[in-house]
Parts: C-alpha cells; sequence; structure tokens
C-alpha cells in the first residue's frame, strides 16, 4: 500500500500469542516500558499492538467502539499518548465482519470509516485487521473499504490483512494493505512454525517495500521450543521479510529470548533496504538451504536442517544467485566469525532443528 509505511517490514510486540483475551492497559503499559529498558526499542521494535478483546462487547450510543470499561478504564487515547510519549506507536486490532474472533467485541463491517476516525482521533497507527465473521462478502470488497477508510482518516496508520491466506492475499492485497497473512495461526510448536514457513515461501515475489507476507507472529520465548528452534524461526523469519511482531512477555524474558530477539546481524537482513523476500532454493529430504538478494550485491542465506540429527549442508552458489566464480566472505550471523574467500559452495554441519545463518558479501 502506497501510505509511506512498512518500506521494511514492520517490527513490534503484539499481545495475542502470549496473553491471548487476557490483556489490559497495565501490562500494555508495561511492555512498553520493557521495549525501552530491553533496549529492544532501539533495535527497531517500535510497535506495541493490541490484539482481540479490548473493546466492549458492544458499541456505545454513537455507535463508537469503546475500549473495555474494566481492562482499559483510562481509554486508548490515554494508552496511545503513554506510548508515544516513550517514542513508540501504538497498533491496535479490529476485524472486518461483525464480531472479532473472540466475539467479545464488535467488528467493523459497515462501519469502517466511523471506525478508522475514532482510531486516528485516538492517535492509533497501525490496524491489524481480521477476518472472522464475514458473512461470507468477498474479502477484497471489506479489506478495500477499511483501507480507503484509513488512508481517508487524515492519519497514517499502518494496514496489517489479517485474512489468514484463505483468499490468496498476496496475488490482491498489495494495493490494499501493508501487510497480508499468508497462513493460518501459528502455534508455539515446531511444526506450526515449519508449516507456516513453507506456506508464506510460495507467494516470495509478491512481496516488497510497502506490503509484505505475514507468515505470522513470532513464539520466540513462549517455551513450546527449543532455544535452537526459536533461533531457526527468528532466522527465517528475518530472511522472508516476515513482520517481526515478538509474542512473549518480555517483561520476563530470559537471556536467551532476549539474545535472539537483539541479534542485530539477523535484523539488518530483515530491514535490508532493497525488501527482497527470501526464499527456499535447495531441499535435500530434511535438509534446506534459503536465501535472498540483499542490498550491494550481497546475499543472504540459511542453512536449515529440519531433521532428526545433525548433518551437513552444502548450499551451492548454482541456486542462491551468485555466480560460481563469485569469491565471498561469509559472515555468521548467529556466531559473528568472517570465513575470508569463499568460492562455488559453502558447507557446514547443521545440528537437528538448528539453522546457520549468513551474510555473504562478494570481494
Ligand atoms: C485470529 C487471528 C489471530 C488473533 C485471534 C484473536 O485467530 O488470526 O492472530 O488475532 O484471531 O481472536
Amino acid at each position: 500500500l502506497k501510505n509511506g509505511l512498512g518500506r521494511t517490514p514492520p517490527m513490534g510486540w503484539n499481545s495475542w500469542n502470549h496473553f491471548g483475551c487476557g490483556i489490559n492497559e497495565t501490562i500494555i503499559r508495561d511492555i512498553a516500558d520493557a521495549m525501552v529498558d530491553t533496549g529492544l526499542a532501539k533495535l527497531g521494535y517500535e510497535y506495541i499492538n493490541i490484539d482481540d478483546c479490548w473493546a466492549d462487547f458492544n458499541r456505545d450510543s454513537q455507535g463508537n467502539l469503546a475500549a473495555n470499561a474494566s481492562t482499559f478504564p483510562s481509554g486508548i487515547m490515554a494508552l496511545a499518548d503513554y506510548v508515544h510519549g516513550k517514542r513508540l506507536k501504538l497498533g491496535i486490532y479490529g476485524d472486518a465482519g461483525v464480531r472479532t474472533c473472540s466475539k467479545l467485541m464488535p467488528g467493523s463491517l459497515g462501519y469502517e470509516e466511523q471506525d478508522a476516525r475514532t482510531y486516528a482521533s485516538w492517535g492509533i497507527d497501525y490496524l491489524k485487521y481480521d477476518n472472522c465473521h464475514s458473512r461470507k462478502t468477498s474479502p477484497i470488497t471489506r479489506y478495500t473499504k477499511m483501507s480507503e477508510a484509513l488512508l481517508n482518516s487524515g492519519r497514517n496508520i499502518f494496514f496489517s490483512l489479517c485474512e489468514w491466506g484463505v483468499d490468496d492475499p498476496a496475488t490482491w492485497a498489495g494495493g490494499i494493505g501493508n501487510s497480508w497473512r499468508t497462513t493460518v495461526d501459528i502455534k508455539d510448536k515446531w511444526e506450526s512454525m515449519t508449516n507456516n514457513a513453507d506456506q508464506s515461501n510460495k507467494w516470495a515475489s509478491y512481496a516488497g517495500p510497502g506490503g509484505w507476507n505475514d507468515p505470522d507472529m513470532l513464539e520466540v520465548g513462549n517455551g513450546g521450543m527449543t532455544t535452537e528452534e526459536y533461533r531457526s524461526h527468528f532466522s527465517i523469519w528475518a530472511l522472508v521479510k516476515a513482520p517481526l511482531l515478538i509474542g512473549c512477555d518480555i517483561r520476563l524474558m530470559s537471556n536467551e529470548t532476549k539474545e535472539i530477539l537483539s541479534n542485530q546481524n539477523v535484523i539488518a537482513v530483515n530491514q535490508d533496504e532493497l525488501g527482497v523476500q527470501g526464499h527456499k532454493v535447495q531441499q535435500d529430504g530434511y535438509l534446506e538451504v534459503w536465501a535472498g538478494q540483499l542490498s550491494g550485491g550481497r546475499v543472504a542465506l540459511v542453512m536449515w536442517n529440519r531433521g532428526p540429527a545433525g548433518a551437513s549442508i552444502t548450499a551451492s552458489w548454482s541456486n542462491i544467485s551468485l555466480s560460481l566464480s563469485a569469491v565471498v566472505d561469509a559472515h555468521d550471523l548467529w556466531t559473528d566469525e568472517v570465513t575470508s574467500s569463499v568460492q562455488g559452495s559453502l558447507k557446514r554441519d547443521v545440528d537437528s532443528h538448528a539453522c546457520k545463518m549468513y551474510i555473504l558479501t562478494p570481494k
């Protein structure tokens, strides 16, 4: 979407994966504090996104959405002020149907302009727009309506389509939103994470500055995967230019979690100005190579062992848009080691469910 936003994939936090409907304004404020105090904000994480269950069950007497009076008693505008005061941005959640997916709050179908005006007046910076209870009407019509309402709202609002990939949004959402979900909901499990990576992969060519494929939010730190699996999760999400929306409780994260989410090398791949989505370029059973172009003629590379035992993976230049004669320096983005003057291919041992990630810089 040409609203000037999302020139690189959005980075931030969202409440759903960890808290579900158990949210309130104290949690959101504390998360904003933690974003700054942990140093994540200065690495680029800027959106604090409230997901489902923030509003009252019904609209008010004027038909406006209203914050849930018991969990968000100070209101959303006050929260936006607080978050802006920390130089962060506030995101919110709505639905392109008559109720949101939790059914606990109204959807925006038929109220698009009114709700967009409400969000703008509160100082909202990002809208995640879900697809439940849509009365089976065309998603293109419903999402276009909100996209236009946001553009006319007087505030620049990042528009995130949450249409679960059911109607191949990559093929039509480029002019409507800044990102679009390509997958079912992620779960905090290896099978789910790898499955979403594969589902999103086939739409790689549709991503670029202003509009990104979204394989769903990060589960890093939520406890259902090993540290190596989370490292793979983060590496692949970065490579495929996915939104980097943290989904754990950053107030209480472990050192391992913080180390993963704070890897500046990996974040730089995600935020590279060229905006090319990396994709799966080589597969031999469980052993995969994913790669994508970066600015300056560099290549980002992930060697990913999805199998049950350690194995050796060879990434061949012929699969990763380097000429066979190219000589590169290979920077390991997790250990920071540089191997100089590599030619033709790179061979590495990779543990089960782990990956190695590199930036290759031609000499
Ligand atoms: C859908 C979305 C999730 C989350 C929930 C909230 O399932 O895909 O990301 O927003 O709704 O109810």
